[in-house]
């Protein structure tokens, strides 16, 4: 069977301008991805990998070349189609959890769900459910600072699901975590990617990056070929 496209990257370039110096980031990075990949993108410290996945995630433009999301030319939208589609199609995981610090765990994973249009307590009760899957079923009401790093992620990772997205992006998602609670986080990620998520992790650690089917090498904002 031909393998569904949801992403496609055709000759990516980002170069970062200030009236004195350019700073080239990206220079050609083409590559494609299928639904239900699970992709490694490795590479050195500055290489480019964050920039990246912020034009992949719609969070950033290129400066030149084409991406194309589920068939679609994405420099056709304007910010408001793109929010919209970023907000319905991919869900995010940072390195540094990025929790609203005064909220609670169940406040913070019904945030991206507040503009869906579904009611509150629907919403409660989907976070709740997906809380429980990921063992934080007793910790609902606790804000992040009286949470362990992994639950936080575990959290953050709650949070990117509450949309169904059919992407997972993941930036150094275990770069803040010790070793255990890191391997948890990457076999939630190896879960949801059984159960049909697409997902694209960073990350500079080999050993992180063999928990993925396919591994991206990027050097010096280009790929090396495998
Ligand atoms: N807004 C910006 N303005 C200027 N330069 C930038 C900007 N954002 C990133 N850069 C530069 O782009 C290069 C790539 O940065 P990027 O964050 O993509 O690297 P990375 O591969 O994610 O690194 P790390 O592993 O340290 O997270 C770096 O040299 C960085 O300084
Ligand atoms: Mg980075």
């Amino acid at each position: 069977m031909k393998k569904r496209e949801i992403i496609r990257l055709l000759n990516i370039t980002k170069q970062y301008k200030t009236d004195v110096v350019t700073t080239h980031v990206l220079n050609g990075i083409s590559f494609r991805v299928n639904k239900n990949d699970f992709i490694a993108i490795i590479g050195p410290s500055g290489s480019g990998k964050s920039t990246l996945m912020n034009i992949i995630g719609l969070l950033d433009s290129t400066t030149s070349g084409k991406y194309f999301l589920n068939g679609i030319d994405t420099s056709k939208f304007g910010e408001d189609e793109l929010a919209e589609l970023r907000n319905k199609t991919i869900g995010f995981v940072f390195q540094s959890f990025n929790l609203l610090p005064r909220a609670t765990t169940l406040e913070n994973v019904i945030l991206p769900s507040i503009y869906a249009g579904v009611s509150r307590t629907q919403r409660l009760k989907k976070a709740t459910e997906i809380l429980k899957t990921l063992g934080l079923g007793d910790r609902l009401n606790n804000r992040p600072n009286q949470l362990s790093g992994g639950q936080q992620q575990r959290v953050a990772i709650a949070r990117a699901l509450m949309n169904d997205p059919e992407l997972i992006l993941a930036d150094e998602p275990t770069g803040n975590l010790d070793t255990k609670s890191g391997q948890d986080v990457m076999k939630i990620l190896k879960n949801l990617n059984r159960q049909g998520k697409t997902i694209i992790l960073i990350t500079h650690e080999a050993e992180i990056a063999k928990h993925a089917k396919i591994i991206v090498r990027i050097t010096d904002g280009k790929i090396l070929k495998n």
